[in-house]
């Protein structure tokens, strides 16, 4: 019997009592979204902290709307759950967590119209480094990203990450650590899950949202941090693919991944080939405020106990 507590339709239960239909339609046709979320453990405070959870779960209901599937919760009550879940859990540890909407109805067609079996189902599990690095070596995916106007990926639907699968796929054949994709009209758009930065001549650059990209909570703490406390110019728009074998600095950011150097893209190294100087200090203020260390972004931390 697993000792593990997950929130499913309203209450925390057991793991060991969800279970999924063969037949639901999450299953058979990827029908759902989902978000992911981290808590930091800070050991001297023996404190776990929810990081943005408010702007997570807003997200979430932001993919249920596009993608027609009421939920009977609020952004705060999600929050609150997730708070309760934690604790039940007891973790004293870095911890991620996976709330995830689905299409419960076996129904046959890959229907979202006429059909309110939504279930939600929030799950987390100890999660401290995504990937253990100094800094990744990337290659440009030969698939391109889905399109807002083929499978919206703003939505974080669950459907939506067989593209970032194939990306990641091909790339790691390849003998890299990590996936970019180019945009149906070949800028630069994210990773397979997270963002990405490059550092020109004093500027921090992005791709906009209109390229296709997941709006990253932790790409909109990244911009923060560099223009309030870096006082560096953060500049949203389209990027070549041949940018990046020129920029000073390349990063991804993501819930997952945090703050991670890019150090190859194409075989081309990147700036010295180490981690740059912004990438490190963004990196570390993150850290910072993600254990509610930097008092000016506390709001940002839900203490769990
Ligand atoms: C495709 C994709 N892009 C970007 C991100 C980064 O978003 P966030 O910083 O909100 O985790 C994620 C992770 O959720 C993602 O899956």
């Amino acid at each position: 019997m697993s000792e593990s507590y997950v929130f499913y339709q309203g209450e925390i239960v057991n793991e060991n009592e969800v279970s999924i239909d063969i037949r639901s339609k999450a299953f058979n046709y990827g029908l759902g979204c989902f978000e992911g979320i981290r808590a930091y453990w800070d050991d001297e405070e023996q404190q776990l902290y929810g990081f943005k959870l408010k702007e997570h779960y807003e997200r979430l209901l932001q993919s249920c709307k596009a993608l027609y599937m009421d939920i009977p919760y609020t952004a705060q009550e999600l929050c609150d759950w997730t708070v309760d879940l934690l604790k039940k859990n007891n973790f004293k540890t870095t911890t991620y967590i996976r709330p995830v909407v689905y299409k419960g109805s076996t129904d046959l067609p890959p229907s979202l119209y006429g059909d309110d079996d939504n279930r939600v189902l929030i799950y987390c599990h100890p999660l401290d480094k995504y990937i253990e690095t100094k800094g990744l070596r990337t290659a440009v995916s030969s698939w391109r990203r889905i399109s807002d106007t083929m499978l919206p990926p703003r939505t974080k639907a669950t459907a939506a990450y067989l593209n970032s699968a194939l990306a990641s796929l091909e790339v790691l054949q390849n003998g890299f650590d990590e996936a970019i994709f180019l945009t149906e009209q070949g800028n630069v758009c994210e990773g397979p899950g997270e963002n990405i930065f490059l550092v020109k001549k004093g500027k921090l650059i992005t791709p906009p949202v209109s390229d296709h990209i997941l709006e990253g909570i932790t790409r909109d703490v990244v911009m923060e941090l560099a223009k309030n406390e870096l006082n560096i110019e953060v500049v949203e728009r389209s990027v070549a693919r041949t940018e990046l074998y020129n920029s000073d600095e390349v990063f991804f950011s993501g819930t997952a991944m945090e703050v991670t150097p890019v150090i190859e893209v194409d075989r081309r190294i990147v700036g010295t080939g180490e981690e740059g100087q912004v990438c490190k200090k963004l990196r570390e203020l993150f850290f910072d405020i993600t254990k509610g260390r930097n008092p000016k972004y506390a709001h940002y931390c839900t203490p769990v106990y």
